[in-house]
C-alpha cells in the first residue's frame, strides 16, 4: 500500500443531484452517466446460489457489495470490570421511537467479547468514526484475548458514560449510550452461532457542537464519517447532494397527466 498517495483530508463540497433536470418516469439514459451505466449490463451477470456458495466466498461477496457500511465503534464491559472497543459495520438503526441500533457480531469460532460483555452487563455505547481517527479505531479489531484492553491500543481516550459503565470515546463527535432490548442468536446449518445480533436501547446521544448545522442537526460536511466497504476498505463520503422525497399529493396531478392508466 506505500505505492499508494497519501490520505488527503476530506473536503467535502455540496453539488446538484447527478441528474437535476429527471422527471417522474424517465429513464436512466437521459444522462451520459446512466447511458454508460446501461452499457456495462452488456457484460452480463454472475448470479450466486446463497444456500450452496462457500460461506468464506459469500462473506468476501456480500460485504463488498453490501456498501457502503456504517461502523460502530462499540465500547463494552465484562462482568468482570475488563474493557472492550471493537468497530462493527453489520451495524444500523432499526427504529427511532423507540430509538433502537443494531450490531451483529460473527463469533468466527467463538462468541465474540463485545456480545459475551453486552450480554453481561447490558449497557454499551456506539460511537461514529471520523476521518482523524479512523486508523487508532481500526486498531481495534485486533483478535487480542478477552483479557487484552484495546483501549490502550488505539491510543483513544475514555470519557465516562452517564448510563452505561462503558466508556465513550471522546474523540467520537456521535456517540450513543445504549442498553440491551434483545439478544438473538442465528445460527448455522449445523446448528452453531453463526451470529450474536444484538439490539440496543439509545439512552443517551452525545453530540459535539462543531458538528451541527444551523437546523441542528449533524452535517456530514463536518461529521467527516467513515464507512467500511469491502475486504479492508474504508471510505470517505464523498460530495453531498440533497434530493428531495417525493410527495404524492404535490405530484399526483403531473403524474396522473403524464401516465394515466400506467399508473394503476
Ligand atoms: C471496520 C470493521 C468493521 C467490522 N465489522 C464487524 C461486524 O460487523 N461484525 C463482526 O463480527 N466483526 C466485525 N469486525 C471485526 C471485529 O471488529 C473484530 O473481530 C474484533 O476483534 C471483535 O472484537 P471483540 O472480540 O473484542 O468483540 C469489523 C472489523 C473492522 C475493522
Amino acid at each position: 500500500m506505500a505505492d499508494l498517495p497519501p490520505f488527503e483530508p476530506t473536503s467535502f463540497k455540496y453539488t446538484q443531484s447527478p441528474n437535476p433536470s429527471w422527471s417522474f418516469g424517465d429513464p436512466i439514459t437521459t444522462t451520459e452517466d446512466g447511458r454508460k451505466w446501461v452499457e456495462d449490463e452488456k457484460q452480463g451477470w454472475k448470479t450466486i446460489d446463497a444456500t450452496k456458495e462457500d460461506p468464506r466466498t459469500l462473506y468476501a461477496l456480500s460485504v463488498s457489495g453490501l456498501v457502503p457500511r456504517p461502523i460502530a465503534f462499540v465500547s463494552s464491559v465484562a462482568a468482570n470490570g475488563s474493557e472492550n472497543i471493537a468497530p462493527f459495520s453489520w451495524f444500523n438503526q432499526v427504529s427511532t421511537n423507540p430509538p433502537v441500533i443494531s450490531v451483529s457480531c460473527s463469533p468466527a469460532g467463538r462468541h465474540k467479547d463485545t456480545a459475551n460483555n453486552i450480554r453481561e452487563t447490558k449497557g454499551f455505547t456506539v460511537n461514529i468514526i471520523s476521518e482523524p481517527w479512523i486508523v487508532q479505531a481500526n486498531a481495534a479489531s485486533i483478535d487480542a484475548p478477552a483479557e487484552i484492553n484495546e483501549w490502550t491500543v488505539t491510543g483513544l481516550t475514555k470519557e465516562p458514560s452517564i448510563s452505561v459503565t462503558a466508556a465513550r470515546v471522546k474523540e467520537s463527535a456521535f456517540t450513543m449510550e445504549c442498553e440491551l432490548l434483545q439478544h438473538i442468536e442465528i445460527k448455522n446449518a449445523a446448528g452453531g452461532v453463526a451470529a450474536d445480533l444484538i439490539l440496543g436501547t439509545v439512552k443517551y446521544i452525545h453530540i459535539r457542537n462543531a458538528v451541527l448545522n444551523d437546523r441542528g442537526l449533524v452535517d456530514p460536511v463536518k461529521l467527516r464519517p467513515v464507512s467500511r466497504l469491502g475486504e479492508i476498505a474504508y471510505a470517505t463520503i464523498g460530495d453531498v447532494f440533497r434530493i428531495p422525497r417525493p410527495v404524492w399529493k404535490d405530484e399526483k396531478d403531473e403524474l396522473e397527466n403524464k401516465f394515466g392508466n400506467a399508473l394503476l
